[in-house]
């Protein structure tokens, strides 16, 4: 299948299969693709928590608003965070070489910090991008998911110098699931609304 087959193939898992296991190869292959993501001035400022543990996964899942039986289902759930605490944080950046560094730094003294934190929390996003785009280029499911409660997800894992920002529920699809593509086809505006050719 080619890329654009593989993008309209994929959609939004709703229900996922308990029975199927999803191997542990392609969950390591997630975590090295996730590593992997691009970032403005390759800052990196995320942690991805995969969770396996089926206790602390439930836990989770019950702080996930209308998400938490898609959690309960699937065999993998991956918190997406961002570092919040930026003198821990900043341990980090002095560990980069000192182009990187220093731009980081320069752009820190110039930003206010609220400002600042909204462009760290946005290259974490480009994670969610590109692990939505490797799921379903590993036959796997997956959801995108912001309807969690990022506080309770913070206290459950323990964080301190990030802070969740969504999660992203990963396993194989239930057959019965109505998100399915057949099912549910794609619903997207036209081309002509969203792209411009000059
Ligand atoms: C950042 C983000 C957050 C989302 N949060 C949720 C969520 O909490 N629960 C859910 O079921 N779907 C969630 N979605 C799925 C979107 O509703 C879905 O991607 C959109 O309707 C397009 O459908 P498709 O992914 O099936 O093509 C989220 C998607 C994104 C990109």
């Amino acid at each position: 299948m080619n890329i654009l087959e593989l993008i309209e193939k994929r959609y939004t898992a709703k229900k996922y299969n308990t029975d199927k296991v999803l191997p542990q190869e392609k969950i390591e292959d997630l975590k090295e693709i996730l590593r992997l993501t691009p970032s403005s001035i390759n800052i990196q400022p995320w942690k991805f928590t995969f969770v396996q543990n089926p206790e602390i996964k439930a836990k989770l899942a019950s702080v996930s608003m209308h998400n938490t039986e898609k959690i309960n289902q699937a065999q993998l759930l991956i918190v997406f965070s961002v570092a919040d605490d930026l003198d821990a944080f900043q341990k980090v950046v002095n560990e980069f070489p000192p182009a990187r560094r220093d731009w980081y730094n320069q752009i820190k003294a110039n930003t206010p910090e609220t400002d600042l934190k909204i462009w760290l929390s946005k290259q974490v996003y480009i994670a969610l991008g590109v692990g939505l785009t490797a799921c379903i280029a590993l036959g796997l499911d997956s959801t995108a998911m912001e309807g969690i409660e990022t506080d309770k997800y913070q206290d459950i894992l323990n964080m301190t110098a990030y802070k969740p920002l969504f999660a992203m529920a990963v396993g194989y699809g239930s057959e019965d699931d109505f998100n399915r593509i057949e099912i549910s086809p794609k619903l997207r505006r036209s081309q002509e609304s969203v792209i411009e050719t000059i």
